[in-house]
């Protein structure tokens, strides 16, 4: 969808300039050309020179510069792009796009040009919640400047709230929903929040985007392991943490799905924005599915267990001096991902499993997905030695019915931003 399509990115100064390369990155492998336009502070956390390297073009920056003006003027370098992109949109280049200023390069391409404009914001949440940041960016809105973000979470500045700037996939599907005519102009939610209400970790959902390509679609997501009772104190269980799952809920939510979240016993916090179903064993988790049925989507990210106790105990097995070890017996689980695979009239049009496998990762994937019946599976090695269980990185292969696509290592928040761009791509 990006393929020769020309971005332009104004690269303002904070420190989140850092994901600038990154983004360029992204950008680049879609086909897209970029060329960066640099304010002389962003050129204090990014060098033109990486800016340069990663863009394969030259980087912009002093307005003043004779070959600039020469070769490139302002008019110019917006009348090139199809899309002009502000990443990061600190408080200053906002108030300086408000009120129309040209004082430099990048601010005369933002007045000059009649090309659309997406805005990440990023600064401190304060500066965000400011009346005169609130107030600039309802007017930029109303101008018909975009945005994406900011995102709540935790900011280099050791505070927590709206601010932070958008991942680089959240603003590359940004980009996408532009060019496919979905993004609207407009300014962010997370505006609505006054200074007074500054929001605790988790309390409000991430990803304030006027992006939501999944509203209006229902998604439900599994999650953790299971808890098989052996009696009242004792249980089979295993060592899923449930961090995938839970930031897959989390960045379908950020896309504007209706998230459904049935998680086993996990440590992890909750998603903010997300229904969450707490259960234990696989019977309650497939009842908590079928609930919360019928959906658009379904992921299956949880580590069900196996097998159920078929004789459990309705009081604690007592030890006996001298007496055999009790027996345990132990029946099949009900496969929750191949019952919601099942052709029906509720069957979810999108259904994602996981495949754990510490050998032929693919090949195995593979022939699940046509064991269980679902449309994609991510599979992933959980050998020990890849540390995948309990960690925050996954190295992952997205298998559909096209073929087996390996992804390159990356956080668990990433693969589950991925995974939710894909998704979105496909109700497109
Ligand atoms: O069969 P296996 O456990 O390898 O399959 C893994 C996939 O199936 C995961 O998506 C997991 O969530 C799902 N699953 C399930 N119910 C089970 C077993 C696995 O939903 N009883």
């Amino acid at each position: 969808m990006l393929r020769d399509k020309r971005i332009l990115l104004i690269v303002g100064g904070g420190i989140a300039a850092f994901k600038c390369l990154d983004l360029i990155r992204r950008l680049r492998e879609r086909g897209a050309a970029v060329r960066c336009v640099l304010t002389e502070s962003a050129a204090k956390f990014v060098t033109p020179l990486s800016l340069q390297a990663l863009s394969e073009d030259r980087v912009y920056g002093d307005m003043f510069s004779l070959t600039d003006e020469s070769e490139m003027g302002h008019i110019q370098l917006s009348r090139q792009a199809d899309l002009l992109v502000v990443a990061p949109a600190t408080a200053n280049l906002l108030a300086r796009m408000a009120g129309g200023m040209a004082d430099d390069l990048a601010a005369t391409v933002l007045l000059a040009t009649d090309k659309p404009v997406l805005a990440a914001p990023a600064m401190n949440v304060r500066m965000w919640l400011h009346p005169a940041t609130q107030a600039n960016v309802g007017l930029l809105g109303a101008r018909g400047t975009m945005f994406v973000g900011p995102n709540a979470g935790a900011m280099a500045c050791n505070e927590h709230g709206p601010g932070r700037m958008a991942e680089p996939l959240e603003i590359v599907a940004a980009i996408e929903s532009i060019f496919a005519g979905k993004l609207t102009a407009g300014p962010p939610q997370a505006r609505l929040a006054g200074p007074d209400t500054i929001e605790l970790p988790g309390t409000r959902s991430e990803g304030a985007l006027t992006h939501r390509p999944l509203a209006g679609r229902k998604a439900l997501v599994t999650s953790g392991p299971t808890r098989e009772a052996i009696d009242p104190v004792r249980y089979i269980s295993n060592h899923s943490s449930g961090k995938q799952g839970h930031a897959i809920a989390r960045a379908l939510a950020a896309l504007g799905a209706d998230v459904t979240l049935v998680s086993g016993p996990v440590a992890v916090a909750d998603p903010p924005g997300v229904r969450v179903v707490r259960v234990e064993s696989a019977d309650q988790m497939l009842a908590a599915c079928r609930d919360a049925s019928p959906v658009d989507i379904a992921v299956c990210a949880a580590a069900v267990a196996d097998w159920k106790v078929a004789n459990t105990a309705d009081a604690k097995l007592k030890k006996a001096p001298g007496a055999k070890p009790p027996a345990i017996d132990l029946v099949p689980n009900p496969d929750i991902l191949a019952t919601l695979s099942a052709p029906g009239p509720d069957r979810p049009a999108l259904v994602i499993g996981f495949a754990a496998e510490t050998e032929n990762v693919v090949a195995n994937a593979i022939a699940k997905r046509a064991r269980k019946g679902c449309d994609w599976i991510l599979a992933n090695d959980v050998s020990p030695a890849t540390g995948t269980f309990g960690g925050d990185d996954n190295t992952v292969h997205l298998v559909t019915t096209e073929g087996a696509e390996a992804w390159p290592p990356q956080s668990k928040d990433a693969v589950a931003r991925e995974l939710a761009r894909r998704v979105a791509a496909r109700f497109a």
